[in-house]
């Protein structure tokens, strides 16, 4: 199937998406504008992101600074409802009360009053904006500098930071990214990690019950982890699993706090490519696999910078990892505008397949795809297996840098893609593949995204059938929803 792709968008329509969410709905019953909703589609999208991007005239500098709001949309019997919430964290509620920014934000937003007002002030807010998941009777809203909040699941009505039944310490780091093992060790499991960084770095890996099973262990309960201590500075966002392994990029990346303490500079804006360094794989071995108990493997890597990962497995003693690349590491320095970032100037995701072999310390490095791309999944069943499809956010065209406005499915095997495309006007965000109720085949299923319509100046939500990627359905939501960060799919 050939798609053609109109070339071009209307920047303002990429930047209207930039503004604050003024409403929470309840359960605002939603109605298809084109095709059905599919009555088989039974559950919950979760998506979390950035809401609210400006204070008493001033804008964060950057939309990862933005507070997390969390949006439900639930499906059932061909019926949708949409429902969202703010994160009420601590920072939120005194600024909401102030009517200005109280904290200072990790992506250089700084507090009313110049370098003064910032010096030294090293307290985090804890923005809970990066992702959202199902633990147990817990929804999680995850920043991974700090600890998760808790919502609930049915109201997102937010009961606090949540400590994972005193598994974290307070304030203690645990990653945006769990990945969620599908039974490689009999029932499923979440996987998860949180990094304590500094000149010598601590990865502390984590593995729950999402399950219940009569006399096993309940649903969120910690069921094994293990702590590694790595030298240098780690920037870990995100990881992947197989059977046997936790699987780590360590960038070559260095940190220089002063400008941070000094008040000059957010602390992500002080992270820097290392010239010259030499990035990392981290291998871990999980506790239930075969390496159960032995050292991490530590293998070179080809250069770049990757914050996403699309999926890991193993080929006989070989670790495949498919990871979206970036020739560098992109940065919004103090004196830019988010809004007005020049496309060309930064470096497009790549996605590319690195062939690890940990015995002879050997890696090989493939690119899979020219066109630039980011939020890509499997269909989850086979998270940490081999995968034939993919399905990831691109930009309309086949190469350079450009925001991103289609989907696409790839088939690893033979190349293949499809397209459906959001242009001129839209712009999507991170699909999420949900497997038909009893499906047997890796793509039967649905995509679910979120797309900015900058006609509407709204939000629409997109059902594809996964393996053509025809559209299912176009929803029109009554919400206008900043460009967002991740989410996932809760069956009923
Ligand atoms: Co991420």
């Amino acid at each position: 199937m050939t798609v053609t792709l109109s070339r071009g968008y209307d920047r303002a329509d990429w930047a209207s998406a930039f503004r604050n969410v003024a409403v929470e709905l309840d359960d605002a019953p939603l109605l298809a504008a084109r095709g059905t909703i599919p009555p088989e589609l039974h559950g919950t999208l979760y998506r979390n992101g950035p809401g609210r991007l400006e204070r008493g005239g001033q804008w964060v500098h950057h939309p990862f600074d933005g507070d997390g709001m969390i949006t439900a949309l639930r499906f059932e019997a061909g019926q949708a409802s949409l429902r969202n919430r703010f994160v009420r964290t601590e920072g939120w509620l005194a600024e909401e009360q102030a009517g200005r920014f109280v904290f200072r934000g990790v992506f250089g937003t700084q507090k009313p009053g110049g370098v003064i007002a910032n010096a030294f002030d090293l307290r985090l807010k804890n923005i809970g904006n990066t992702h959202v998941v199902r633990l147990g009777d817990q929804l999680l809203a995850l920043w991974e500098a700090s600890s998760p909040h808790a919502l609930d699941p049915v109201s997102l009505e937010t009961r606090g930071v949540s400590l994972l039944d005193g598994v974290l310490k307070p304030g203690e780091a645990f990653s945006a990214h769990p990945r969620f093992d599908p039974g490689h060790h009999g029932a499923p499991r979440m996987v998860s990690f949180g990094v304590k960084s500094g000149p010598r770095s601590t990865i502390r890996l984590m593995e729950f019950a999402t399950t219940f099973e009569p006399g096993g262990p309940q649903a969120g309960e910690l069921l094994s982890e293990r702590s590694d201590s790595f030298k240098g500075f780690a920037f870990l966002h995100d990881f992947a699993i197989t059977p046997n392994w936790a699987v780590f990029l360590q960038n070559a990346i260095d940190f220089n706090p002063l400008p941070y303490v000094l008040g000059q500079k957010g602390a992500a804006q002080c992270l820097r490519s290392r010239r010259g360094g030499q990035a990392q794989f981290w291998l871990v071995p999980r506790n239930s696999g075969a390496f159960a108990g032995q050292e991490p493997r530590l293998i070179d890597a080809p250069e770049g910078f990757v914050f996403h990962h699309l999926n890991a497995w193993e080929d006989g003693n070989e670790v495949v990892l498919d990871s979206i690349f970036y020739a560098d590491f992109p940065s919004i320095g103090p004196d830019q505008d988010f809004r007005s970032i020049d496309f060309d100037l930064i470096p497009e995701g790549m996605l590319e397949r690195c062939r690890i072999d940990p015995v002879a310390g050997r890696v090989s490095t493939t690119r899979l795809s020219e066109r630039c791309c980011e939020f890509a999944m499997v269909n989850p069943e086979r998270e940490g297996l081999q995968a034939r499809y993919a399905w990831m956010a691109v930009a309309e065209r086949e190469t350079g840098n450009d925001p991103l406005q289609a989907l696409k499915k790839l088939d690893l095997e033979t190349g293949e893609r499809r397209l459906w495309s959001a242009g001129p006007r839209g712009f999507v965000s991170e699909p999420v593949m949900v497997p038909r109720p009893g499906a047997t085949g890796e793509d039967d299923g649905w995509v679910l995204c979120v797309v900015w319509n900058g006609a509407r100046c709204a939000s629409d939500l997109v059902i594809l059938d996964a393996a053509t990627m025809a559209e299912t359905a176009l929803v029109e939501l009554p919400l206008a929803i900043p460009h967002g960060l991740h989410g996932s799919f809760e069956p009923a």
